[in-house]
């Protein structure tokens, strides 16, 4: 039998229901705070993902699944969606319109990474990005609107952590002193850092490797070398997070592994995911748009972990299910003749409605509606047919009431209405 490839997995219809409502939730809040909704492709050219996170990151350099087309071009498999949300903004101008955009998009990404829990090699993210937009306010809103959807999908224990990387006229100085206090600790690097710490030596701050995290932990840090309106931009985040209630803790080793920050950068750690504990991360890439060929429009966004988020959330599958309201138990070809063309026309009215085509008998029928969770069964057998009446079976009540077949669908109609409006 062919199995799934390593690193990817099946949403299976019993948990497509919770990544439905998630879904919508965020989708529902995205749009009431004005975000519309941008759909770019999975695959674009290589070098998208090479200028834009960077050619000496861990996803360019070992995580993207690059191969070239038939006809030589180099494609990729997008690794994440920042990069062709900022290239369909220059592609299609979308700043000549209203500079200010805000657009939100939902789906798969892929990288080759070590698969572990938390970890995949296809996954899912919902991704905010808001182009134009210089205001510190705006980057507060962002960590705000992804609180607001774990609170809204009860999930607790979770920590947002935010870092300034300063901007091209305060970064230098920083980046300066990081790769003298590196050049120190040569020996206590991993090799790839110790090949990172003079070309890209925020690299170092992010590496995972334990001798590494040691070896950096007195590194100099960034939000004491930020020039005056960094700090203020900066102070502004933390002001508007406090009016909102956002807990927030600032944590200067956060550096992202993408290379296209500056100013603002944050994560969202739940506790409950173990060693995989990102699920969001974000921040501003002013200069981006920019070095993608577009106008020098700022940009800032970030992306939830959507497969995290569904293992951290409380919120069960089972509660969003849609198990069929009306089962129809049709027994011998001249009943099913008759409840064929009802029956749908029943579905199309919006009551999910399941007629049964496995031929069985009844008790094997009332036992598959039972499995379904059918709120009401309507059996149509020959003596049935014969009186001109279907038998309609309430599951929970146990009530039965006999329908004329003649005005079967406003019946059922009135029937399911009636039980599913508020009481008065
Ligand atoms: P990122 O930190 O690389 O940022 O990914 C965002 C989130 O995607 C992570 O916090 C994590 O929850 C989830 N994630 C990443 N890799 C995996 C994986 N292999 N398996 C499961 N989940 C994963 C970005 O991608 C940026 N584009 C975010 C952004 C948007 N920055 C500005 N705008």
């Amino acid at each position: 039998m062919i199995q799934l490839i390593r690193g990817f997995k099946d949403i299976l219809p019993t948990e497509a229901a919770l990544w439905q409502h998630i879904e919508t939730t965020a989708r529902g809040l995205f749009e009431d705070f004005g975000f519309s909704e941008i759909r770019p492709p999975v695959m674009e050219r290589t070098e998208l993902f090479k200028r834009s996170i960077g050619e000496e990151t861990d996803i360019v350099e070992k995580e993207m699944y690059t191969f070239p087309d038939r006809d030589g071009d180099l494609i990729t498999l997008r690794p994440e969606a920042t990069a062709s949300i900022v290239r369909a903004y220059i592609q299609h101008k979308l700043y000549a319109v209203d500079p200010v955009q805000k657009l939100f998009t939902i789906g798969p990404m892929f990288r080759r990474e070590r698969p572990q829990k938390g970890r995949y090699r296809q996954f899912y993210q919902i991704n905010a990005e808001v182009f134009g937009l210089d205001s510190p306010w705006i980057d507060a809103q962002l960590i705000f609107l992804a609180s607001v959807l774990f609170q809204r999908l009860a999930v607790r224990d979770v920590a947002v952590h935010v870092n300034s990387l300063g901007c091209p006229a305060c970064r230098p100085v920083f980046r300066e002193n990081l790769i003298a206090y590196l050049s120190g600790r040569q020996e206590h690097l991993c090799e790839n850092c110790r090949r990172r710490s003079t070309r890209n030596p925020l690299r170092v701050l992010d590496c995972k490797v334990p001798a590494c995290r040691e070896a950096v932990a007195d590194a100099p840090a960034i939000t004491d070398y930020l020039c005056g309106e960094c700090r203020v931009h900066f102070e502004t985040v933390q002001t508007a997070l406090g009016d909102q209630q956002v807990a927030f803790k600032i944590d200067k080793r956060l550096v992202r592994g993408l290379d296209y920050y500056n100013r603002t950068t944050f994560e969202i750690l739940a506790g409950a995911l173990g060693a995989q504990n990102a699920v969001a991360g974000g921040g501003r890439y002013n200069g981006l748009v920019e070095m993608l060929g577009g106008p020098p429009q700022p940009g800032i966004g970030f992306a939830v972990g959507f497969d995290r988020l569904v293992e951290i959330t409380p919120l069960k599958a089972a509660d969003f299910q849609k198990p069929p309201v009306l089962f129809v138990a049709a027994l011998g070809d001249q009943a099913m003749a008759k409840a064929y063309p009802w029956t749908a026309e029943l579905s199309l009215c919006g009551i999910r409605t399941e007629l049964d085509l496995t031929g069985k008998n009844l008790k094997g029928l009332m036992k598959r509606a039972d499995r379904l969770g059918a709120t009401y069964v309507i059996i149509l057998g020959e003596n049935e047919l014969a009186a001109g009446k279907a038998m309609l079976r309430d599951m929970t009540t146990k009530a039965q009431q006999e329908i004329e077949l003649s005005n079967v669908v406003t019946a059922i109609q009135e029937i399911i209405k009636a039980k599913s409006a508020p009481r008065e």
